[in-house]
């Protein structure tokens, strides 16, 4: 049987590309697209889902996975810029965050963690277009986290965003050490490139057994 998606978010610009992509894929179908820009609110498409997919803003991504679990729906959250700490102990339904879908940027995180057990020092630069409204990205605050754990020094990497009209989502991280430095970049180009962990995420987020799991990264290992 498919899987019944709804999104919330689904006017804005990765939400509508989240709906073509469930709309493509042959074991999901689309039951609802939330949002205020389309005078739907999340109530009205809950009862149709079995997976509820939010990609809003920071202020509304806590609230609605709440609602979406005490109405027994499973959530795929891709917003970024809030504390995940804040769906500890939910229940009802299972949770899976990632702050990024694209594979090839959950490899820069895994490469630049095992850099930074070995190089002295490192900054990280993300770049995104101009009308994201977090900031430092959710992605670089992960990847300076985990870099932080993995180093010797336990030191933070500094964050330096920036935000400009032609970009889409890049981050580059700089290792330095005596006498040299490593660059590992990601950059992803369009935002079809976050589909295919999109999607992976709503087939398997049933079959989480705790919550909330944070990172793609998770969900790949699993196989
Ligand atoms: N995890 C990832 O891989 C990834 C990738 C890109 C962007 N993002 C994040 O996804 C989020 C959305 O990005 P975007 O560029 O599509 O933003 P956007 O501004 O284009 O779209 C957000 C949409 O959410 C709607 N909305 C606001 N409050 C809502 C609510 N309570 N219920 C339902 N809809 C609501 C808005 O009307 C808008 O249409 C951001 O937090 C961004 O950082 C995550």
């Amino acid at each position: 049987m498919a899987i019944r998606v709804a999104v919330a978010g689904a006017a804005g610009r990765l939400g509508q590309t989240v709906c073509r992509a469930v709309e493509g894929a042959d074991d999901m179908q689309l039951t609802g697209r939330a949002d205020p820009a389309l005078d739907t609110p999340l109530a009205d498409v809950l009862n149709d889902a079995d997976v509820l997919v939010d990609f809003t803003v920071p202020a509304s991504a806590v609230a609605n996975a709440r609602a979406a679990t005490g109405a027994g729906v499973h959530v795929v959250i891709g917003t970024t810029g809030f504390d995940p700490a804040a769906l500890d102990g939910v229940t009802g339904a299972n949770i899976f965050i990632a702050p990024n879908f694209a594979i090839g940027a959950v490899l820069m995180t895994q490469f630049a963690v095992q850099a930074a057990r070995h190089m002295a020092k490192a900054e990280i630069i993300e770049l995104h277009h101009d009308r994201k409204v977090d900031a430092p990205s959710g992605t670089a605050a992960r990847t300076a986290a985990l870099m932080a754990e993995a180093s010797p020094s336990g030191a933070t990497p500094p964050i330096h965003s920036v935000r400009l009209p032609g970009l889409v989502a890049h981050q580059e991280v700089i290792l330095g050490d005596v006498g040299q430095t490593l660059t590992i970049r990601h950059d992803s180009t369009d935002r079809e490139s976050f589909m295919p962990g999109v999607l992976l995420a709503i087939r398997k987020v049933g079959d989480l057994t705790e919550w909330p799991v944070v990172g793609l990264e998770r969900l790949l290992d699993r196989g």
